[in-house]
């Protein structure tokens, strides 16, 4: 419902404007005086505000000032005297959306002149939703945590913010951040008003790479019906992010070494050489460099994409993060499922910090969330945690069922700890896989055969 606060010290303003809003269900908020509108405003944070120039205590022009700046998304109405020209030039001046003229004869300007304030203040609040939204995403770059390696990270992620570099690798398990200083290397960047896009070379086939990547020309291959701009094109003056680099096939690698090297390519069924301004920020959760050794990654693609190299290790060997981390997730936690939980209990903590993390930041969080949507008090106890939590550090990552009781099948013992896996990852199946060392294909397999 909107909402419109009058300001005026004359009683019958203030009901007739009641009265004529009212109509229009809209809420009205009165007051008397310019003190008492103020103390109203901060309260409700009204839509419109009509403020009487001439008010017993504080000056309307003062009040419209005040309101200017600390309500700027409330348009403001002066109410002035009839003939009063200069103090209607200069509230328009300080920001005053409109003015009405005293006494209200025609009470259809009233509405229309509220209407048209309600309709502006809609705009504004739509820009700064789409602001708030710009810098939410932005803050979702905050890289948190204590220890050295975290600490020099933010540090060499603001040094090369404000470089040219033009490609940076960044290399870490699983979880541990990549994608996450992919974009603190972009949205802190003057690049940052230009756009990030992402490309996830495992995901797209050899045949497809090319045209993503590059674009194509209409007819270039049978279903290219219209000219189609790639990725590189549509991230011109930004960054291209391409995660799991280590993924791209053979084939697509060389054309992507060619685009490095010469920083210009052509559309796929195209002559045109294009031209881009764009920084690559290549992520791998595997060694490219024993992958260059096999022969599953070409090494001038390597030395080409490993001119500023930057690893993140894994949390088990950052344990200072560990804690700063875990409160952060559970302040996040607590805003996104409307809980209040307070802290982690000491022994908690302890267990926290003693665990290995395979799954790294990614395992914290999920876990951390896991706790908040299940904890009913306002401390987080170590036997909420877990099962592989419970035996503390020596006992290490296994779980219950997979030291079990009974002698078991090796088939069986490994049966369990991929589920137990999984379950750390929500069932993501290539997540699981890379923390297990295996393929995707091996873990279908393996999952296959149980059943
Ligand atoms: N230092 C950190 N501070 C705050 N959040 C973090 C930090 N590191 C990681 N995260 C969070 O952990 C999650 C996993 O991070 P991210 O997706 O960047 O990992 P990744 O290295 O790209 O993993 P993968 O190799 O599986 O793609 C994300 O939700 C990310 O926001
Ligand atoms: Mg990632």
């Amino acid at each position: 419902m909107n909402s419109v606060l009058v300001i005026d010290d004359e009683r019958n303003i203030r009901t007739l404007v009641a009265r004529v809003l009212g109509q229009e269900n809209i809420e009205v908020h009165p007051a008397a005086t310019g003190k008492e509108g103020l103390e109203m405003a901060y309260e409700v944070d009204p839509d419109v505000a009509l403020v009487d120039l001439r008010l017993p205590d504080i000056d309307g022009i003062q009040v419209l000032r005040e309101l200017r700046t600390r309500r700027p998304e409330t348009a403001v109405i002066m109410i002035t005297a009839y003939g009063h020209i200069e103090s209607v030039v200069m509230a328009m001046k300080n920001g005053a959306t409109d003015y009405l003229e005293k006494p209200f004869q025609h009470l259809e300007k009233l509405r229309i002149s509220v209407a048209r304030a309600l309709e502006e203040v809609k705009a504004r609040r739509e820009i700064s939703r789409l602001q708030g939204m710009q810098e939410g995403r932005y803050k979702t770059t905050q890289i948190i945590g204590e220890s050295g390696g975290t600490r020099r990270l933010r540090e060499i992620i603001s040094q090369l913010a404000r470089s040219e570099a033009h490609t940076i690798l960044v290399q870490g398990e699983s979880g541990t951040g990549k994608e996450l200083v992919a974009r603190g290397l972009h949205f802190e960047s003057a690049r940052r008003s230009a756009p990030f896009m992402e490309v996830n070379c495992a995901a797209i086939t050899e045949t497809l790479f090319e045209s993503e990547l590059f674009g194509h020309e209409k007819g270039a291959f049978t279903d290219a019906k219209a000219t189609k701009k790639g990725l590189m094109e549509l991230a011109d003056g930004g960054t291209l992010f391409l995660d799991e680099v280590g993924e791209i096939p053979l084939a697509s690698q060389a054309k992507l070494l060619r685009c490095l090297q010469e920083r210009t390519f052509k559309r796929v069924g195209g002559t045109r050489d294009i031209k881009v301004d764009v920084r690559i920020v290549a992520a791998t959760n595997r060694s490219l460099e024993t992958m260059v050794k096999d022969g599953g990654f070409r090494e001038d693609l390597f030395y080409r994409l490993n001119v500023i190299p930057i690893t993140i290790p894994p949390l088990r060997e950052r344990r200072e993060d560990i804690l700063p981390l875990a409160r952060h997730f559970l302040t996040e936690a607590n805003t996104t499922f409307h809980k209040a939980v307070g802290r982690f209990g000491p022994e908690t903590e302890t267990l926290l910090l003693a665990y290995p993390w395979p799954g790294n930041v990614r395992e914290l969080k999920n876990l951390v969330e896991r706790l908040v949507i299940l904890s009913t008090g306002d401390t987080i106890e170590a036997g909420e945690l877990p099962n592989q939590f419970s035996g503390g550090a020596s006992e290490g990552v296994f779980p219950a069922d997979v030291t079990p009781r009974e002698p078991r099948t090796l088939a069986a013992v490994e049966l369990a700890y991929i589920q137990h896996v999984l379950r750390q990852v929500n069932n993501n199946k290539s997540e699981a896989a890379k923390i297990l060392g295996i393929t995707r294909q091996t873990l279908r397999k393996k999952l296959a055969e149980a059943t």
